[in-house]
């Protein structure tokens, strides 16, 4: 455990951490964009798909674990994942801006790379949108018309607003840059480089980042388009 606190304090260790953090919620994102594809299948005996996928996740595991035990278990590691990827962000940029020489007459803006900047606002932006979507899909405080429950209804209407539709695509966009920047420094970041293979780093990390993105969105403006209701 000293040896853990130890690596925390360092900027390399910082840099794992956030590195391993990302992996996991890379992981959840991957799966809840599989999870949404649900919208596209057909219903059967008159229960949607997304529903009976729904129900699934709250039953997962039990009797070997109370109801919702899996998905609760699931929403802690989640918690402590972005707790973990957010806070040593932050300390990581509080660093590097006390490592820069003093005196700059000027904001610092130019001085960080444009990956920085991106990474830095996009993480802002996710941190509000998951805030947003958890109160529009899940809890329904700022959804127009919520049923508990009734996730397939609650998607379609939502995305018949054009507003909403929008709101998501802002979100999504700034994901799929997060992405890209987050997949490549992954590897920069754990040294999993080979002179061999750096060049595919690239558009590995676009590959994935546009599968995500594709994915999310092509469910939404399905609805939206009036293909899906
Ligand atoms: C177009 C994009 C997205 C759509 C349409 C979407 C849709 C949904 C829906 C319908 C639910 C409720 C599921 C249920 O009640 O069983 C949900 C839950 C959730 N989504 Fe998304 N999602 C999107 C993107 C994202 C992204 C990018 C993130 C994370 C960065 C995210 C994080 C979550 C979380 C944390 C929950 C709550 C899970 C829970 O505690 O029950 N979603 N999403």
């Amino acid at each position: 455990m000293r040896r853990v606190v130890t690596l925390y304090r360092t900027t390399v260790g910082k840099k794992v951490l956030m590195a391993l953090s990302g992996v996991v919620l890379f992981g959840f994102i991957f799966a809840h964009m599989l999870g949404n594809l649900k919208m596209l299948a057909p219903a059967t005996d008159g229960h949607f798909a997304m529903d009976v996928y729904a129900e699934f996740l709250r039953e997962v595991g039990y009797p070997l674990v109370p109801h919702g035990g899996v998905l609760w278990t699931a929403r802690l590691v989640l918690l402590v994942s972005v707790g973990i990827h957010v806070l040593s962000a932050v300390q990581l940029a509080r660093l590097s801006r006390a490592a820069r020489p003093s005196g700059y007459a000027k904001e610092d803006s130019l001085s960080l790379s444009y990956a920085s900047q991106t990474m830095r606002w996009g993480g802002v932006i996710l941190l509000l949108f998951v805030i947003y979507h958890i109160l529009h899909f899940t809890t329904g405080q700022v959804h127009s018309s919520f049923v508990s429950g009734a996730v397939h209804q609650n998607y379609v209407s939502a995305f018949q607003s054009p507003l909403i539709f929008l709101v998501y695509f802002v979100a999504q966009t700034a994901l799929c840059l997060h992405l890209y920047h987050g997949v490549w420094s992954f590897f920069q970041t754990l040294g999993l480089s080979h002179p061999k293979y750096n060049h595919l780093r690239r558009p590995f990390a676009a590959g994935f980042a546009f599968t995500v993105y594709i994915g999310f969105l092509t469910p939404p403006t399905l609805v939206m388009t009036g293909v899906i209701f």
